[in-house]
């Protein structure tokens, strides 16, 4: 056997995109900017709709949608941890509940099951990071952000959809 067999790992950090179409790209300069975009989507997003977040560690996913569910429940400085972990935390907004799930750490399809993260789709506000792991079942009427961290640490938001729904086309605007 030789001293080093060369091994080649998965990608596993590598977001996962679903193959829809680009409906409008964002650049947000700084930290306002994300929030700004937080408050625009706040305005918009309605209970049933689901927000995919894409992007490498660190792009910007959590704090967008930090800023998205404090703007919903209308308490700017709600604890708002990343659901790494706990894989979902849950909110209540005035008129919907919001789940925040982070699947980069689910483990089989059985536990996405046992998040019973299907049932909230369609009924709450569904904030997903690491969405990747939901292929190939990509959820239809969903709008997802992908975000990129550029050199001069600004971030692009680019708008995907598989079907125009009135939150992409509000966005793209
Ligand atoms: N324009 C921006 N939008 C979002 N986050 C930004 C921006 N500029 C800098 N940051 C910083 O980048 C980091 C993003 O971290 P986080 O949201 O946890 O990433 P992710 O959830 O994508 O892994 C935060 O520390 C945040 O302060
Ligand atoms: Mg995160």
């Amino acid at each position: 056997m030789p001293a080093s067999t060369p091994v080649t790992l998965p990608e596993a950090d590598a977001p996962l995109l679903p193959d829809w179409p680009e409906r409008g790209t964002i650049t947000l300069a700084d930290e306002a900017d994300t929030h700004a975009l937080a408050h625009r989507l706040a305005g918009l997003i309605r209970p049933g709709n689901v927000l995919l977040l894409s992007g490498h560690l660190g792009a910007g996913k959590t704090h967008l949608a930090r800023a998205l569910i404090r703007a919903l429940v209308g308490a700017p400085h709600e604890p708002v941890p990343s659901p790494t972990f706990t894989l979902v935390q849950t909110y209540d907004a005035p008129n919907s509940e919001i789940w925040h799930a982070d699947l980069y750490r689910l483990g089989d399809p059985g536990e996405l099951a046992e998040l019973g993260l299907d049932e909230a789709m369609g009924q709450a506000i569904c904030l997903i990071e690491w969405p990747g792991r939901l292929a190939p079942d990509w959820p239809h009427g969903a709008v997802l952000i992908d975000l990129a961290r550029q050199p001069d640490d600004s971030r692009i938001a680019r708008l995907l959809a598989a079907a125009e729904t009135p939150l992409s086309a509000a966005l793209a605007q």
